[in-house]
């Protein structure tokens, strides 16, 4: 099993706020690791570190054994990893191809044409779409534009942040789907961020748990999913929508005390 990705002893935060505690986590080749938490957990801030858009204050990060840490995002996705940010991120005013077009910056003009094609082979209705204003799509083909953004850089790894945040469950399912194949057919490595737990343990490998800016568990889906406390909280047993808030975890916390 060759690994992907390294995250060393991670720690990094905002002014003199820490908000990653020694964060350690590891990512195998053509996997599709999940990272799960509440919001606030310090998920974003993690991508965003490995991006090279947070600065690292310790710690060490590695892609397909080279080291990355303090690297700029353009040095970064120049090394194979590109992320699609938290709340799609798109150049609104800009078309779907002339936001596909900046994602392939690094590229040859070949390239940028064959990126182009498998990205609209992977979602045909971004080819549709293709000289609409990305700001007028719907939540879901922005999200399609995003994941097909980053795509355009030719990632052997791709992080996405909260990719289902906002849409509805059929599109979730698309989007997710569009995931898988992108997994099986091309073997690209998937770092997965969701607040909501249930669909991102139904499509991982692995999976880690994020509190308060520290990993706290991991394991396979199955092994977390017989997990008492990753039930109650994380698979939202208690809740409609499988999303839980810290004022959830506090809660429980205090609840959890006063049993005990
Ligand atoms: N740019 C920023 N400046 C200051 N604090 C931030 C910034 N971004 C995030 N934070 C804080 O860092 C903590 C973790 O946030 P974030 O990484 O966005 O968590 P998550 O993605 O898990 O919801 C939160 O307390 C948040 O308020
Ligand atoms: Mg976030």
């Amino acid at each position: 099993m060759s690994v992907a990705l390294t995250v060393d002893n991670l720690s990094t935060g905002y002014g003199r706020i820490e908000v990653l505690r020694a964060v350690s986590l590891t990512v195998a080749r053509g996997e599709v690791v999940a990272l799960v938490g509440a919001n606030g957990a310090g998920k974003s801030t993690l991508l965003n570190t490995l991006i090279g858009a947070v600065r690292p204050w310790s710690g060490a990060i590695a892609l397909d054994g080279a080291g990355i840490t303090g690297l700029q995002p353009e040095a970064v996705v120049s090394r194979g990893l590109a992320l699609v940010p938290e709340r799609r991120q798109l150049f609104g005013d800009m078309t779907v191809e002339e936001n596909l077009i900046v994602g392939a910056h690094l590229q040859t003009r070949a390239a940028l044409a064959e990126r182009r094609e498998f990205v609209f082979g992977l979602f045909p209705k971004l080819h549709d779409r293709r000289e609409q204003v990305a700001g007028y799509l719907s939540g879901g083909e922005q999200q399609m534009a995003a994941i097909g953004r980053a795509l355009m850089s030719r990632p052997r790894l791709l992080a996405l942040d909260e990719p289902s945040l906002g849409l509805a469950p059929k599109v979730v399912s698309e989007i997710f789907a569009a995931i898988r194949r992108l997994r099986e057919e091309t073997g690209t490595t998937i770092l997965l961020v969701e607040q909501n737990a249930t669909r991102a343990l139904a499509i991982a490998d692995y999976a880690y748990i994020m509190e308060n800016g520290r990993v706290v568990l991991d394991g396979t889906p199955q092994a977390l999913s017989r997990n008492a406390d990753v039930r109650e909280f994380y698979l939202g047993l208690n809740s409609q929508s499988g999303r839980i808030s810290m004022r959830d975890v506090k809660h429980y916390r205090r609840r959890k005390r006063w049993l005990s």
